[in-house]
């Protein structure tokens, strides 16, 4: 366990938060294009995260048991356009060395021309596949990728000057539809965004994706929240929970249920095809922990008392954020 640093230096961190990409660094939150280099360490008041690309928790199985399931009840999460399977099984080998180079006492990947074996300790698997043969691993490619990593997957191609969302597996989409977007444009993807197009992020975003070369990697966090531990808050579930949304509102639990739902998303420029691959790793945390490291209550109480009113809007938290401010501020004044 490590401690809280400056001046509540004694206090322990709550289990599971030393590596929790708290995202905010200022007391107002406004968006940015926010690109740095992946793998950069980042130093948090609980601890520190940031060291690989694909991170492993210990969600990890019940995570990958979500996600086979949501496929099997709804397999329009997983799109893959014909021209893009050279893209998709750059991404497999690309992810599986990254895995075998960051968890070497989990996974193995001994490759020889285009024939390969990967070995996952942590499911029990081994698989002996060729490059490019989609019959050769469980599902295809892709497919086989989302069963491995507990990261979204989504697939960019370049051209025509533009970038083109033309696959992934999305299970865990923030209010979102795989379905919708897929054979989009990054720009249009981005439409019902407020603010970023008179201030030019999405398109400052573009020129930079346009520009990376084969091989290189970025991130970026972005952050919302949502009510429960529910990583599948799509446009296709929103019967299933857009009304705990309003639900919540009178529920003397709020602290507990309402999490900060942080996503650290990898930009990456495939080495074979230069397609740029997009993980989305989602991480949910309850505010009723997260207000045990005093510098993060004080921050998401000035962030959450600052960020405009359109900003809240989009990102769905109008509602409660009156109340949530309350009760950062020690103020709560709901009945129990
Ligand atoms: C939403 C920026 C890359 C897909 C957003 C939002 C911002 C943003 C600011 C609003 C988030 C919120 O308030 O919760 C960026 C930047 C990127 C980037 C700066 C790259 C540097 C991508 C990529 C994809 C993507 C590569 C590919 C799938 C989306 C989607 C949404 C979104 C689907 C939700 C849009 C909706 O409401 O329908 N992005 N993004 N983004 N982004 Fe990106």
């Amino acid at each position: 366990m490590t401690a809280v640093t400056g001046a509540d230096a004694a206090r322990p961190v709550p289990e599971g938060l030393e590596r929790f990409p708290f995202p905010l660094t200022e007391d107002a939150y406004r968006y940015s294009t926010n690109v740095e280099p992946a793998r950069k360490p980042v130093r948090t008041a609980a601890g520190g995260w940031g060291t690989r690309i694909i991170d492993i928790d210990g969600h990890y199985d019940g995570e990958l048991r979500e996600r086979a399931a949501i496929l099997q009840r709804d397999p329009s999460r997983m799109a893959l356009a014909p021209h893009m399977g050279p893209a998709a099984w750059d991404a497999l080998m690309y992810c599986l060395e990254c895995l075998a180079r960051e968890y070497p006492d989990r996974m193995g990947l001994v490759r020889e021309g285009r024939r390969f074996a990967w070995s996952n300790r942590l499911q029990d698997l081994r698989v002996d596949g060729v490059i490019g043969d989609d019959d050769s691993v469980p599902g295809g490619p892709l497919t086989f990728l989302a069963g491995q990593i507990q990261e979204d997957i989504a697939l960019l191609d370049k051209r025509e000057g533009a970038l083109w969302l033309d696959g992934g597996v999305v299970t865990f989409a923030s209010n979102w539809s795989m379905a919708f977007d897929v054979g989009m444009r990054f720009l249009e993807i981005h439409g019902p965004v407020p603010r970023v197009h008179e201030e030019r992020v999405i398109t400052r975003a573009h020129d930079f994706l346009m520009r990376m070369q084969p091989g290189e990697a970025y991130r970026r966090t972005n952050w919302s929240m949502t009510v429960d531990r529910r990583l599948d808050v799509s446009t296709e579930t929103y019967p299933e929970w857009g009304s705990s949304r309003t639900e919540v509102l009178e529920d003397p639990r709020l602290p507990q249920r309402l999490h900060l739902r942080v996503e650290v998303q990898h930009l990456i420029a495939l080495p074979h095809t230069g397609a740029v691959l997009f993980l989305i790793r989602t991480y949910l945390e309850p505010f009723e922990r997260l207000a045990q490291i005093p510098q993060w209550r004080a921050r998401l109480h000035a962030v959450l008392s600052e960020l405009p009113q359109d900003m809240a809007d989009y990102k769905g938290l109008a509602r409660y954020r009156p109340r949530l401010v309350q009760w950062l501020a020690g103020e709560d004044t709901v009945r129990r």
